[in-house]
């Protein structure tokens, strides 16, 4: 099979180069056939666990949810210790370890102890899934810089710095995934969230180099981008939610079930970027490649953020 070259690398098919083996059949040596093998996720053990943040509601659920179908015990990270014991108890009953570890991302110290955490736990954490993140709403002219610097400290810096934690032991392990949720918002400017849609684009930016990092050590990194979902993300973002459905077409929403089976799949088969659905895949595409001077004056016309200020 031809490997095909996707320019988004989503889910059509990627070139993935720590997966590609050349083959030449012996009845054609001229024929040169470039193969995709996809690499899946380490074997679920009671001893090794997914690390699952924002795990409290939506997407982060659906993702733990999904892992337990595949036989991974997780560990839920996120504040609501209540909904993330809620979740444990739930997927306990499929046979599975469940652990709950409340923490505020956006504490820097806190982060620096999960990893310990964990290892007293008796785990060893064999994927990290960074899902946490919120956005803030409305022009930055209007912002307040204490939610700004907040929703970066969740989206961006929370990222890189459990990646920098968790990483070097699945190197060294020869084994290990990271899946890191952005959105369809990383492939363009986003005029009345404009940090949330710079933060998006760092998180695809920074996995895609990940995995080009990763290649041979045994260890995948996907970014997860997806369109629009509901979750309380809009609430939690203060989008109105007749606004959000009236600016995004009712066939870009998905199930934050769907979604998650997106996610996961895609970096079972150790794909760099996963976008759930044919109609994201093809709204992400034509954002990446239309002149930006044409699509941010465009976007700044229909974002409700900035209808309302
Ligand atoms: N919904 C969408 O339309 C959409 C589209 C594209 C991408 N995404 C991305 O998908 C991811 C999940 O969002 P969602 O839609 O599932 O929204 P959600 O239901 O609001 O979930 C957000 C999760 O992040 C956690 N979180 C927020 N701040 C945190 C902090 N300081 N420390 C620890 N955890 C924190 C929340 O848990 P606690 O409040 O309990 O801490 C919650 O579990 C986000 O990265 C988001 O950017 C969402």
């Amino acid at each position: 099979m031809w490997a095909s070259l996707d320019p988004l690398h989503g889910q059509g098919g990627n070139l993935h180069a720590d997966r590609l083996r050349l083959r030449l059949p012996s009845v054609e040596p001229t024929f040169l056939a470039i193969t995709y093998a996809p690499m899946t996720l380490p074997s679920p053990a009671p001893d090794r666990t997914a690390i699952v943040t924002g795990a409290s509601s939506g997407i982060g659920a659906e993702i733990a949810r999904e892992l337990v179908r595949r036989g991974h015990g997780v560990t839920l990270v996120a504040r609501r210790a209540d909904k993330l014991s809620d979740l444990a108890d739930e997927l306990r009953s499929a046979g599975v370890r469940a652990e709950v570890l409340a923490a505020d991302l956006s504490d820097r110290a806190l982060r620096a102890g999960l990893l310990s955490r964990v290892t007293e736990l008796g785990l060893v954490p064999d994927i990290l899934v960074n899902n946490a993140g919120l956005s803030t709403l409305g022009p930055v002219a209007a912002s307040d810089p204490e939610a700004e610097m907040n929703m970066i400290e969740v989206d961006v810096v929370a990222v890189a710095d459990l990646c920098s934690r968790f990483l070097p032991g699945m190197v060294q392990r020869g084994r290990g995934g990271v899946l890191n949720v952005a959105s369809t918002a990383a492939f363009q400017p986003l005029p009345g969230q404009a940090g949330y849609g710079g933060c998006k684009a760092f998180v695809l930016s920074y996995t895609r180099s990940l995995g080009g990092e990763l290649r041979g050590t045994g260890v995948s990194a996907t970014a997860l981008c997806p369109g629009p979902v509901d979750t309380g993300f809009g609430e939690a973002a203060g989008f109105d939610k007749e606004d959000a459905e009236a600016a995004l077409p009712a066939f870009l929403w998905e199930t934050a079930a769907a979604v998650a089976a997106c996610g996961v799949t895609a970096l079972d088969n150790g794909k760099p970027v996963a976008i759930p659905g044919p109609a994201n895949r093809a709204v992400a595409m034509f954002a990446h490649l239309t002149p930006k001077a044409i699509l941010v004056p465009l976007l700044a016309s229909r974002h409700p953020g900035l209808r309302k200020n």
